[in-house]
């Protein structure tokens, strides 16, 4: 018999907005306990990990704990898929087992795999080129301290990575302007900005940090040597071409007065960012990780249809 599809969660791009918005009510509501006891009650989820992670890893499994359900953290070196076992049987596997896998990897492709071959969600926690579970958080921590984010302006300064891809997602999905000032050569990749704009969303793109700032209502930047780039060998070179973007105070001076920073963590204090930006009045960093726990609870409660 035929299945529903499995409710993945691979890219912001694959959601209509109301989909989107709905999984952030469910993030709102559980984060003010408005949700029923232990919806995931009796649910298994699998935390794959590749690559190492402080919040995610966490977040996940406290999340879970939380509603109820119960986390099997996996490190992918642990596992036959660390020596070659396929993606697709991993999930043929496993979704005997489990009723959702989350995966970080540095393979966008891997992921792809998994989630063809999984009769159960599959969750995107970071690839090479997207974290889309921390842009629900980061919009749901704009919102919580400026309000609705459609119409505003975001700035994006430093590397165009994984992060500011997903925001790129989330300009077209959630309806903000995003500038992002990056070196040429670490620009986002042309075709996701084609793609933003022709779902309407207003992108501007720049080599000056300064522009990109000016005026906007949250500044944004992470890290300058992502883990996807630690097999580049050696850090100079990203360090030379990305330290005229680094976020400090003289930058923020640009944007608007009751801007707010924002940083996926973990933070490189003196490189990407100052201390004094970061661990300033106009940071909410902090909000911003804890927010990683409650939107995540969103996705998996739509993922697992348990809203
Ligand atoms: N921001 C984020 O995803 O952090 P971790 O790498 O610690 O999970
Ligand atoms: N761009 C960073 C984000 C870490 C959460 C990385 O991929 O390493």
């Amino acid at each position: 018999a035929a299945q529903a599809a499995p409710r993945h969660f691979l890219e912001l791009s694959d959601f209509d907005a109301a989909t989107l918005r709905q999984m952030l009510d469910l993030a709102a509501d559980t984060k003010r306990g408005a949700v029923a006891d232990k919806p995931l009650a009796g649910k298994t989820i699998a935390l794959i990990f590749e690559k190492p992670s402080t919040r995610t890893r966490v977040s996940f499994e406290v999340g879970i704990h939380q509603l109820g359900g119960h986390a099997i953290v996996l490190s992918s070196k642990d596992m036959q898929l660390g020596r070659g076992e396929s993606a697709a049987d991993t999930a043929k596997v496993l979704s005997r087992y489990v009723d959702a896998i989350m995966l970080r990897t540095d393979s966008v492709a891997k992921l792809r795999e998994l989630a063809e071959h999984a009769t159960v969600p599959v969750i995107n926690g970071l690839t090479d080129v997207s974290h889309p579970c921390q842009l629900m958080a980061d919009v749901l921590t704009f919102e919580e301290h400026r309000g609705p984010v459609a119409g505003q302006t975001i700035a994006w300064v430093g590397d165009g990575n994984n992060v500011a891809q997903s925001f790129i997602q989330a300009a077209a999905r959630f309806g903000f302007t995003l500038r992002l000032a990056t070196p040429p050569e670490l620009a986002p990749p042309a075709q996701l900005v084609d793609w933003a704009r022709r779902e309407g969303a207003t992108i501007e793109l720049t080599s000056d940090p300064v522009a990109a700032v000016r005026g906007a209502r949250c500044v944004v930047t992470d890290t300058w040597v992502s883990m996807s780039d630690e097999k580049e060998g050696g850090p100079t070179a990203r360090h030379n071409m990305l330290a005229p973007y680094q976020l400090n105070a003289a930058l923020l001076q640009h944007a608007a007065a009751d801007a707010i920073v924002m940083h996926c963590l973990p933070a490189h204090r003196g490189e990407e960012i100052t201390a004094e930006v970061i661990d300033g009045p106009q940071s909410v960093v902090f909000d911003e990780a804890e927010n990683r726990l409650h939107a995540q609870k969103g996705v998996l409660l739509w993922a697992l249809g348990a809203g």
